[in-house]
């Protein structure tokens, strides 16, 4: 695996192919098409490029329903396809890093289908539990809304689906399963993939006796369940752990701090790093996604900064990130998407990018792409959010109450299509596109950004440089700065004898911060999103300014 020396100079890139560039009219994003915008991307500066499920899918979760774990769909392109984007990717030094979804099968799968048609080998990779006919095993609930069992009359039982009933959720205790998967690593290690993100998989090991939950969903009974860290550990040296030099994140639904430590320390051989979501619940209402209230910037901060420091302390490695194809669009989130677009888009990304840790971008991030607003549930798609917009119409929120939670929270906000020119369709494709296509991208989009020296893009392309140039960057010890400030998240990062300082004003309004005089003396400014200047030991940070110095 690779070292964590090597990577905090690295940054990956996230791919939501289906939104990022169609080659054929057809509305959906392709592997040609991505493979065309391979110079956008090596002019960001990226080392790797995250790509969201390619695999023959019933699509009914945009792929994350995986049908065969080794092909690729062709609404994607051609195995040759991929080997053409790999090819081009190594020569502008890109490579490509696979999702895994091996916590669940689409019901499409050959596996699940045999399940189905009797064969006892196959019904041993799922998870089966008896129950009567309006009552499932248990009361937990899938991740999508409804309950988490599905009743299969062939079967004459219940299967588990976390996610959406064509999820199936696989049985990790059967061994031979386990091996199916390793084998799915090693052949796309032989296409020289090297390296892998493994969907929800800390929810893959389940307890072996099931019980209702009194206090919650069930999810406290199946996150980091039983057996997850042997799990992993398999997952590495029968797996990946093979090849050379590889990176693996293990994206962690509801995880904790310990566990994540666990994850990662090198010496434990499990995952190169991990995705938590804590820092990005912090303006759901207890805990709830659909229910809207207004950021809590002190729990935000004091999340960061645990995370930091204790994954520092215990020897683990965070992925850095705001966004994804399951999350809002950042700037429109904690941020404005209004008058301070381009300075608090770029706020946010200093926050991140100068942390410890390795960092992504999903793309549309780097042009400050804003949420989708969508005003009619039928320009929505995703299967999470049409189930919500039921639910919540249920529990008797209003039509337009029900489109302002939609609006705020619905994942289909991250997964318009990258805005690339004014024109039509904004470049993603000379057909219909799959989810509509956002209106301001006769403003935000990436030509009008290329040509601009102060664009959003141009502040990542610097973000990008400075990783990569600066030791103290890849690999300072981090510290919190003004800890107790209410609008200010800041903190510092030192290595022999040298500090980082970064500033960042999460509110659009002004912010005076009192720092320790010996921090300021003879700082150099590095790098601002309004204008450099100096650090001194009473200033006054402009709405959403961001900054960073060294000493
Ligand atoms: C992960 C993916 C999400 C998907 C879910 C089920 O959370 O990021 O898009 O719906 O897993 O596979
Ligand atoms: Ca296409």
């Amino acid at each position: 695996m690779m070292k964590q020396t090597d990577l905090g100079g690295k940054v990956v890139y996230q791919i939501y192919v289906k939104s990022f560039q169609d080659s054929n009219g057809d509305g959906i994003g392709d592997l040609p098409g991505l493979t065309s915008r391979l110079d956008y991307l090596a002019g960001l500066g990226v080392d790797y490029l995250w790509l969201t499920p390619i695999y023959p899918s019933p699509q009914r979760d945009n792929g994350y329903d995986v049908a065969d774990y080794c092909a690729i769909d062709p609404c994607y392109g051609t195995m040759e396809d991929f080997e053409t984007l790999c090819r081009e990717g190594e020569k502008r030094g890109i490579r490509i890093m696979l999702d895994m979804v091996f916590n669940h099968t689409s019901t499409a799968h050959a596996w699940f289908r045999r399940a189905l048609a009797g064969e006892k080998k196959y019904q041993d990779y799922y998870i089966w539990r008896d129950g009567g006919p309006d009552a499932p095993p248990t009361n937990w609930v899938s991740k999508f809304g409804g309950s988490a069992w599905q009743y299969s009359p062939e079967v004459g039982k219940y299967y588990l689906h976390l996610f959406d009933v064509t999820q199936a959720d696989l049985n990790w205790d059967n061994p031979d399963l386990r091996e199916e998967l390793f084998a799915v690593l090693d052949f796309w290690a032989g296409k020289g993939v090297r390296a892998f993100r493994f969907d929800v998989v800390n929810l893959i090991s389940k307890p072996g006796t099931m019980t209702d939950d009194d206090k919650g969903d069930g999810r406290r009974f199946y996150t980091d369940g039983p057996r997850i860290h042997e799990y992993l550990r398999m997952l590495n040296e029968r797996g990946f752990g093979k090849y050379e030099n590889v990176v693996t994140v293990g994206e962690m639904s509801s995880t904790s701090l310990d566990n994540c430590v666990g994850y990662t320390r090198p010496d434990r051989h499990e995952l190169s790093m991990v995705f938590s979501f804590h820092h990005l619940k912090t303006d759901y209402k207890n805990g709830d996604k659909w229910a809207l209230e207004e950021n809590r910037f002190g729990e935000l901060k004091k999340l960061l900064t645990d995370w930091q420091l204790g994954m520092q302390a215990g020897g683990g490695w965070n992925a850095l990130f705001w966004c994804n194809h399951d999350q809002p669009r950042i700037v429109s989130r904690f941020g404005d998407e209004g008058q301070y677009r381009v300075r608090s888009a770029k706020m946010l990304a200093t926050a991140i990018h100068c942390l410890r840790g390795t960092p992504y971008i999903y793309q549309g991030e780097e042009l400050g792409m804003t949420n989708a607003h969508f005003t009619d549930i039928r320009q929505y798609q995703d299967v999470e959010s049409r189930n919500y917009y039921n639910i919540l119409r249920g529990q008797g929120l209003t039509e337009a109450e029900t489109y302002k939670v939609l609006g705020a929270r619905s994942r289909d906000n991250g997964r318009t299509p990258m805005q690339w020119t004014a024109g039509e369709n904004a470049g993603f494709t000379t057909g219909t596109p799959w989810l509509g296509v956002n209106p301001n991208h006769d403003a935000i989009n990436a030509q009008a950004a290329l040509a601009d020296g102060d664009s959003v893009l141009a502040y990542y392309r610097r973000l990008v440089a400075l990783r990569k140039q600066s030791e103290l960057v890849q690999a300072g010890e981090f510290a919190p700065l003004l800890a107790e400030d209410e609008r200010v998240f800041g903190y510092t990062r030192t290595l022999n004898g040298r500090t980082l300082v970064v500033l960042c004003n999460f509110y659009g309004a002004d912010a005076p911060v009192a720092l320790p005089q010996a921090l300021c003396a003879g700082a150099k400014p590095i790098l601002s999103n309004i204008q450099k200047r100096d650090l001194t030991p009473a200033m006054t940070l402009a709405p959403y300014e961001a900054g960073v110095w060294e000493v």
